[in-house]
């Protein structure tokens, strides 16, 4: 009975966050600024793997007049930053719960304008590169659904993940405009947003690895 019970309660919650949820998001592609609202001119900003989302309810309400659509596969996740989002009574971001290999059926190419990843899964152990959010394959999906003059956000605690992202964005032919491996202690700290990773690893002194790109022009 426990079981059931917490579905239950897992159910009430997510109809609670119905106005904020799209699940079937292909249905906007092409549209988002249209179907939430907002003028054509609206910036798009995407978060990919959002946890708890702090960042981006950190982001929404330092840019209240962007949009904002977050990403997180796991439902019972993207449940408590959904939640967050309310509580801080944020009306410009919505959710999606889906693998994000999906978002060029959600977004039509050049629709989006930036696009923030943090902390994503380096996938040490189980040496599986294909499936960091910065391999090849997904800077692919991510070009082309960004602007030429779109931008890439990337935090990361991990050394290796840091080497592997800037290596994979010059094959896919984006441009780093901007890097540093201790965050916290740059000048680019002054505009920060800490995640709920990063306040960890920052109790642990471990140094934030942060860079921002552009999909190269040609
Ligand atoms: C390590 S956590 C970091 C969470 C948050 N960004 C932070 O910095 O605190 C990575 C999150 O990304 C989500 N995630 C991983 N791969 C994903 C994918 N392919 N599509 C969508 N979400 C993903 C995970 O479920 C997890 O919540």
């Amino acid at each position: 009975m426990p079981r059931m019970r917490k579905k239950k309660n897992m159910d009430r919650r997510m109809e609670a966050c119905r106005s904020i949820y799209f699940d079937e998001p292909m249905i906007n592609r092409g549209r988002w600024r249209q179907v939430c609202g907002y003028e054509k001119s609206t910036k798009l900003m995407l978060e990919l793997g959002c946890g708890k989302g702090d960042f981006v309810v950190g982001q929404a309400k330092r840019h209240p007049n962007r949009l904002f659509v977050a990403f997180e596969k796991e439902p019972t996740v993207i449940l408590l930053a959904m939640e967050n989002a309310l509580r801080n009574e944020c009306r410009n971001i919505y959710f999606v719960c889906a693998d994000v290999v999906g978002l060029s059926e959600y977004f039509k190419p050049g629709e989006a304008e930036v696009i923030f990843i943090n902390f994503c899964d380096p996938w040490t152990r189980q040496n599986k590169p294909k499936r960091r959010l910065t391999h090849r394959n997904c800077l692919e999906i991510y070009k082309s659904i960004l602007r030429d003059d779109g931008e890439v956000f990337f935090k990361t605690d991990s050394e290796m993940l840091f080497d592997f992202s800037l290596e994979e964005l010059s094959v896919s032919g984006f441009q780093v405009l901007e890097q540093t491996r201790d965050l916290h202690q740059s000048p680019f700290n002054v505009s920060n947003i800490r995640t709920e990773f990063e306040e960890k690893y920052a109790a642990e002194k471990i140094p934030i690895k942060w860079l921002h790109a552009s999909p190269k022009m040609v």
